[in-house]
């Protein structure tokens, strides 16, 4: 049933350029230059009355939110905030008609993204679900549901349910870009062809593992790891670092990078593991700024970085190669090799990486 792998994870990890391809299947209307999210019944005049998205999760899935909102931004220009569902309800949130509340979760049974959603409905806002899990609660409590169709995911740390998340909120963002009309025709055809890449480019991805693995065994002895990235890459951050404190026990934080200097940077000591994505795009610049910063107070960086990179190379300790891609759509490929050395690391450590302590597949629990 693991096809050959040694854990679900691992399996999982891999069938994800399939599972994205699942994600895109039928969904692209090419002449239009737009998206085809036909289970969402969303027309310009619903549209009209949307002045705000709330997206609504918990873990990963909030991380997922995270570039949603940088996505939805980005491409329709429709404000939205990304709420922790397990905070929501307790704070008298200001929703109501004029709101778009967007659930996202995998299992469509998390108990506290459940609540929220029904929360922001009885407020009066309009309901709307990202799940993995057909016909799930939090599936059938929303007005309209996108699903993800990753297949099943059995290892307890989220992989490709993230990343087909990733996929379908910008198929999300493309159909609401589209029908604000921020986004012409012409650009939604170019969002469209970088979207189809998609899976080829996380297979190269994947190719990079043997890299990885290197990796992993000079991580393996660290107390602490810190990872950093910038605007569509700081959500990825954040889940590089849950992905390894999950499932490696190895204490892990996330930061956007440019927060380093505003308290993290005391962190940082001779031989700290720092993984850093510096992939090219719009903050580059800034990011080898942190990279130089870990490396003066003897951190190990590690960076992730655009196929063909030399500059980073040559200032970094380890450097891990993925494919170009629109900085948007990046996170889908840079999480990559931050799921396989979470898996390796955690591997070469012995735990239970598909079942890790405390943990369960749906948090079905407040
Ligand atoms: C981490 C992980 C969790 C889930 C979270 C939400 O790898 O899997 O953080 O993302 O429990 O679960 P769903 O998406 O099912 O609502």
């Amino acid at each position: 049933e693991k096809g050959g792998h040694k854990h679900f994870m691992h399996k999982e990890i891999h069938e994800q350029p399939r599972a994205l391809a699942d994600t895109l299947r039928g969904r692209f209307s090419e002449d239009e230059g737009d998206t085809l999210v036909g289970e969402v019944d969303l027309d310009r005049r619903t549209l009209e009355t949307v002045r705000r998205i709330t997206i609504l999760a918990c873990g990963t899935s909030w991380h997922a939110g995270l570039v949603g909102k940088q996505l939805i931004e980005r491409l329709a220009r429709i404000p939205v905030e990304v709420d922790l569902a397990s905070e929501f309800r307790y704070r008298e949130p200001v929703v109501d008609g004029s709101v778009l509340a967007l659930a996202i979760s995998q299992s469509g049974e998390t108990i506290d993204t459940l609540a929220a959603l029904r929360e922001a409905k009885r407020l009066g806002a309009r309901t709307m679900a990202v799940c993995n899990v057909l016909g799930s609660a939090i599936a059938r409590e929303a007005d309209d549901v996108l699903y993800t169709h990753a297949g099943p995911e059995i290892g307890v740390a989220s992989t490709k349910a993230f990343t087909t998340q990733l996929t379908a909120l910008a198929l999300l963002a493309i159909r609401l870009g589209r029908l604000t009309g921020h986004l012409d025709a012409e650009a939604g055809r170019r969002w469209l062809a970088a979207l189809r890449e998609l899976p080829t480019k996380v297979e190269k991805a994947l190719e990079g593992e043997a890299k990885v693995v290197e990796v992993a065994h000079a991580i393996l002895q660290a107390r602490d790891v810190l990872f950093l990235g910038r605007g569509p890459q700081a959500p990825v951050a954040l889940e590089g670092a849950l992905k390894l404190k999950e499932i490696s026990y190895i204490h892990a934080e996330g930061y956007a990078a440019g927060e380093m200097k505003h308290g993290p940077i005391a962190l940082i000591e001779t031989d700290l593991p720092v993984v850093v994505i510096a992939t090219k795009d719009a903050t580059y610049e800034k990011t080898i700024g942190n990279i130089e910063e870990v490396r003066a107070r003897g951190g190990k960086v590690v960076a992730i970085v655009t196929e063909g990179d030399t500059h980073v190379r040559s200032i970094a300790d380890h450097v891990i190669e993925v494919p170009d891609c629109v900085p948007l759509l990046m996170p889908v490929v840079t999480s990559i090799p931050l799921q396989l050395l979470a898996y390796h690391v955690a591997d070469l450590r012995g735990t239970d990486v598909d079942q890790p302590r405390n943990l369960a597949k749906s948090v079905t629990v407040e």
